[in-house]
């Protein structure tokens, strides 16, 4: 089966026929395949629970671990599945021990649960949570690293940075950032929640300590998916949160089973690489990357503007909105909300640091023509503070 991209490809997914999705960032969107591919192994679930938990299930994981090693260049056996990258790091946070006068470092664009979560193990441990001030438009990586290397010091435990940072869009300096962290001695987790399908990942040459991505995003799994690699220096302390049957069994199976749940999701990741073999991960990713380069053009004339050059984008982009003076959460919600609402156009919306951010993603089941349509929705719509 050949797949064409663009609107033809909208018949694989079950997405509202009358909408136009260009979000597929936030919470991905399942082709049919892999919905019934989960089905299948959720019907073989019921059949013979026993069976399938007792005898089926773990080596399905496994194998589902075997198939996806090669793709993010680590071996299967190294990589645990967990159901969101936010369980992953939660899982990092509590498998350290940290005292007063540690120093856990983020960024100012860090995703807020992981801030949460970091904000949460600071009181409880008498750590201090270190922020990185990554400010807007991004001009050039090289900043980034300086910004970094100013706030690391010898005091630094660990620090999390997102290989894409959400709300921007903009791909970080990661490989630069984790050497100026082993330099100090900091252990270091890539948060490559938006990694998997939308760049390519080569696990082994980042150096990190850990390695979580979501692939319930752009690798098309269903959602609730998620790898997490841990490097062998640290697989002996890498916990699960919720300690259970296979724990003595240490990481990555101590992952496999933290309690009765369904896991079938994990199951589809062949599935899913199935369904992307039949057009390529690479011909995906270079789709998806010129789709939205060439579809923010249409946004020119509302004012928007890319918060960076193009090479810091890949599959999804960011542009400002021009406001007179600065933006409240409440217009990116107004955003967010009725641009689905009144016109059916699904997009994201943020503000960071006062500036409104639109958030386009680009996917196979996209055309331009739906680009044209959101700008044509927004200039309809307006949005506050709009000049
Ligand atoms: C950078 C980053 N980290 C973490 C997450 C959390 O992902 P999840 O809700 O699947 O755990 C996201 C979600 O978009 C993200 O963009």
């Amino acid at each position: 089966m050949t797949i064409p991209f663009g609107r033809q490809a909208r018949a694989l997914f079950s997405l509202d026929p009358q909408g136009t999705f260009l979000n597929h960032g936030s919470f991905g969107a399942v082709p049919i395949p892999v919905q019934q591919a989960q089905q299948r192994w959720q019907a073989a679930m019921e059949r013979q629970p026993d069976l399938f938990f007792r005898r089926l299930m773990k080596p399905a994981i496994r194998a589902a671990a075997e198939v996806l090693g090669p793709v993010v260049n680590v071996n299967g056996d190294d990589i645990a599945f967990v159901e969101n990258a936010t369980s992953a790091i939660n899982a990092v946070l509590h498998s350290l021990t940290f005292r007063p006068g540690d120093e856990i470092l983020i960024t100012s664009t860090t995703y807020n649960t992981v801030r949460l979560a970091v904000v949460e193990v600071c009181k409880r441990s008498g750590a201090t949570p270190v922020v990185v001030d990554l400010p807007l438009p991004l001009h050039d990586h090289q900043s980034v690293v300086a910004r970094f290397a100013a706030k690391l010091s010898r005091q630094t435990r660990l620090a999390i940075f997102d290989l894409i940072v959400s709300p921007t869009a903009h791909i970080l300096p990661v490989r630069e950032m984790t050497k100026l962290c082993k330099q100090q001695g900091a252990h270091v987790l890539i948060d490559a929640a938006h990694g998997p399908g939308q760049v390519p990942l080569d696990i082994q040459s980042l150096g990190a300590d850990w390695v979580t991505g979501n692939l319930h995003k752009w690798l098309f799994c269903p959602r609730g998916t998620a790898f997490f690699w841990a490097g062998p220096q640290v697989r002996d302390l890498t916990a699960p949160l919720a300690v259970s049957h296979w724990f003595e069994d240490g990481f990555p199976r101590s992952f496999d089973y933290t309690g009765t749940r369904d896991a079938t999701a994990w199951l589809c990741v062949p599935d899913a690489l199935s369904f992307i073999a039949e057009f390529g991960l690479e011909a995906m990713m270079a789709h998806n990357r010129t789709l939205v380069r060439d579809g923010i053009a249409k946004f020119a004339q509302l004012g928007a503007r890319p918060t960076a050059e193009p090479g810091y984008f890949a599959a999804m982009l960011s542009m400002q909105l021009p406001t007179i003076g600065p933006a409240s959460p409440e217009a990116a919600a107004f955003l967010l909300h009725e641009m689905w609402d009144q016109h059916r156009v699904q997009i994201a919306a943020s503000v960071v640091e006062g500036a409104l951010l639109l958030r386009l993603s680009g996917q196979i089941y996209c055309s331009l023509d739906d680009f044209a349509r959101a700008a044509e929705a927004l200039d309809a719509l307006g949005w506050p503070g709009r000049p």
